[in-house]
């Protein structure tokens, strides 16, 4: 098999592994699908809040320069008007005159170097069309297509009426920094971060959950003096790759930092780097962009809402502050940790006497991250089993999200817990109402370790906590 064709086709398994085992299912499946749409199925959901939990976890719960905040999704439509998204936040379309089909025209003239998604209103490099890459058609000339959606308020569909599902969560932020800062009393630098929806009619969405019309963003909008601006720059770049290397725990190799050219910055923006995943179906791309957006967007949101949105230092110096931005992708991190996590072993792993099956594949998650923590397993369905491996499975759960499997072969169910990625499994056994004790076996050492049932919590606190 080509590389390539060997990359894709680990792309395909994994998305068969989760829709198998409900991590992601194409939204509104029975109906045929909503194209570039997913639910987050019973695990998945585990999984991404254990992600957005982690930067949360990071960006406010650890610092006291940073606070929480969660705005609405439909904002004033002139906030769009003043941060440039009504006039800019387009994508240059391209169709097809023979095969129909729509394209990006960046995207079609662009080095597969460059990365394929320059999000809001950055600038691209210019070059002249080419044809169609499907069927070799003349191309349209180029057209704008605005990437808000839009719809209407109240019950009287009139362009008086229409307002947009916000493209990013910052612009929340940026009107409602006059109210954080009065409101805490806060003093420069401090931030404030959310987690949140998002919402961008893509030319072409796709690679699974990479680009989508509907997304989650974790942006934190970090103010400071002009002066300052290029520290925190590099702070936050140095603080945002740490968070996938030490916190997430995805391989250094796999992650990189790409400087933006001096063509491909926004026009607001003073410098911006990615964050970037090797991602086996599209090489490198962006996880995460920090930008300094100088004082662009609170400039702008105090030219068109008349408000004053100064800054006034311990020196009685007034000034509009500078903003750094770290702006992740909660979709994107989800699907770096799933690339990263996927294991083949070839030939399966020899701890049962079944037959051992070609390959076996094993979800490596951190622990932190890992959607079931704990897998309670009874060796059999006696009721001698079941009720001790129930009582079991209930004081974990008080805990950890756990699961309780029953069925089939040990061997079997061990192999579903790797799949999944359960960092350890409790088999309740025949011994088990004699020693008062468990084995607990490990997702990566296989290792088993016999644990009495009394120190059971404070075994899985130390290992998981
Ligand atoms: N406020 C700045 C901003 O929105 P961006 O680079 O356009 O910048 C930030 O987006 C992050 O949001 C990206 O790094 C990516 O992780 C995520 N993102 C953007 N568009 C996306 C899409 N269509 N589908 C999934 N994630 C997306």
């Amino acid at each position: 098999m080509k590389k390539q064709d060997k990359k894709m086709d680990l792309m395909s398994k994994l998305v068969s592994l989760c829709k198998r085992r409900g991590f992601l299912f194409q939204s509104s499946e029975i109906y045929g699908g909503l194209n570039s749409f997913y639910d987050y199925g019973p695990l998945g959901v585990e999984l991404k809040n254990n992600i957005k939990r982690l930067w949360w976890k990071e960006m406010v719960q650890k610092r006291s320069d940073i606070l929480g905040f969660d705005s609405s999704i439909l904002m004033h439509p002139k906030i769009w008007e003043a941060s440039g998204h009504l006039k800019s936040f387009t994508d240059p379309l391209v169709d097809c005159k023979k095969c129909k089909k729509r394209f990006r025209a960046d995207h079609l003239l662009i080095p597969s170097s460059v990365k394929p998604d320059l999000g809001t209103m950055k600038q691209k490099p210019k070059e002249e069309p080419v044809v169609c890459p499907d069927c070799g058609g003349e191309l349209t000339e180029e057209r704008k297509f605005n990437l808000m959606f839009k719809t209407f308020m109240g019950p009287i569909e009139e362009e008086s009426a229409v307002v947009y599902l916000r493209p990013e969560t910052a612009q929340g932020i940026f009107v409602n920094f006059k109210n954080v800062k009065d409101s805490m009393r806060m003093k420069l630098p401090f931030g404030i971060a959310q987690i949140g929806k998002s919402f961008r009619n893509e030319v072409t969405p796709g690679n699974f959950i990479f680009r989508t019309r509907e997304f989650e963003q974790m942006e934190c909008e970090y103010f400071c003096s002009p002066k300052d601006s290029d520290k925190y720059y590099r702070y936050w770049l140095d603080q945002r790759l740490k968070w996938y290397i030490d916190v997430l725990n995805i391989k250094k190799e796999n992650l990189r930092l790409r400087d933006h050219e001096k063509d491909e910055l926004a026009h607001y923006a003073k410098a911006c780097s990615d964050i970037e995943y090797n991602f086996p179906f599209a090489g490198w791309s962006e996880l995460e962009g920090v930008s300094n957006r100088r004082d662009f967007d609170l400039s702008q949101h105090s030219k068109f809402s008349g408000e004053n949105l100064d800054y006034t230092d311990e020196t009685g110096n007034k000034f509009i502050p500078y903003v750094i931005e770290p702006s992740a992708g909660a979709d994107r991190s989800t699907l770096a940790v799933l690339v990263d996590a996927y294991t083949e072993i070839k030939g399966g792993r020899t701890e049962t006497t079944e037959s051992v099956k070609d390959l076996e594949v094993v979800m490596k998650f951190d622990k932190k991250i890992a959607p079931v923590k704990v897998a309670v397993l009874p060796l059999s369905k006696k009721e001698e089993l079941t009720k001790p491996a129930l009582d079991i499975f209930d004081s974990l759960r008080q805990n950890w999200f756990c699961q309780y499997d029953a069925t089939g072969s040990i061997g079997k169910r061990y192999r579903r817990q790797d799949e999944i990625g359960t960092p350890y499994c409790v088999t309740v056994d025949f011994e088990t109402q004699n020693d008062k004790a468990v084995t607990v076996r490990d997702r990566d050492t296989m290792k088993q370790e016999r644990i009495k049932l009394a120190e059971l919590i404070n075994y899985f606190k130390d290992k998981l906590e």
